[in-house]
């Protein structure tokens, strides 16, 4: 048996206060009647409980969004540095990993889960999945930069990379642009500027796939994912084979 207010959180309905806020307007139902009270006592493997109309399934897994801050690594455990699972009390960090890795001074979008089956899907190469960094770039980023980036550049893999989307922010000797991959080589952005002959001073993941970075999230914040994002993440057809 579990709190009504804690289980809506733990469904991603939303933070303490946002949940509460919900049960007060009446929007939640268990077995079919309204409940108001966030203490109330559901039985996560019998109830049925519904939040503004959708049905709230209870997950075995854990799906945490995280704003990485500079200075730690992506690991689950590190000889030398912290890592994003330092990060979280020691009852939280269960069996997670981080989906995928930013380098040491990257900041900004994580996927912090234990569900394989996801991570897997979402960092398949074959898939495709997009994401967007914001990054700031010592050199002037110009249109020639934009048709390099989507044309493919070669940063010495077997093949170039392929075509990525720059939308210049700001142009001089020191730039602002965001540029969108559909891969994740290592040190796949810092590559593509160095092969332009720029260098990234700063580099901040914004968005994976269906998920962006919750703003309000400061470096080192972490949250869980809402239901409608863990929904979109789950149901996006990621273009394989595109
Ligand atoms: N590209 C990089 O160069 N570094 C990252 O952390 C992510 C993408």
């Amino acid at each position: 048996m579990m709190r009504l207010d804690k289980y809506l959180c733990e469904t991603g309905f939303g933070t303490r206060s946002q949940v509460k806020a919900l049960l007060k307007k009446g929007l939640v139902t268990v077995n079919g009647g309204i409940v108001k009270k966030p203490e109330y006592k559901v039985d996560e493997t019998k109830d049925q409980v519904t939040c503004m109309g959708k049905q709230a399934s209870y997950t075995a897994f854990t799906y945490l969004m995280m704003n990485k801050p500079s200075g730690v690594v992506c690991a689950t455990e590190d000889r030398k540095d912290r890592t994003v699972l330092d990060l979280l009390p020691a009852e939280q960090r269960k069996d997670l990993f981080p989906a995928g890795r930013l380098d040491k001074d990257t900041e900004g979008l994580l996927l912090l889960t234990d569900d394989g089956a996801l991570a897997h899907r979402l960092l398949s190469p074959a898939r495709h999945v997009d994401k967007t960094y914001y990054a700031r770039i010592r050199g002037e980023v110009t249109e020639v930069h934009q048709e390099k980036f989507l044309e493919g550049l070669e940063i010495g893999e077997k093949k170039p990379t392929l075509p990525a989307v720059l939308t210049i922010q700001k142009s001089g000797p020191e730039s602002e642009v965001y540029v969108t991959v559909q891969e994740g080589k290592f040190h796949q952005i810092k590559r593509m500027f160095h092969a332009v002959g720029c260098e990234v001073v700063y580099l901040k993941r914004l968005s994976m796939g269906a998920l962006t970075l919750d703003e309000r999230l400061k470096p080192g914040e972490y949250r869980e994912l809402m239901k409608n994002e863990l929904d979109a993440l789950k149901e996006r057809k990621t273009d394989e084979g595109r």
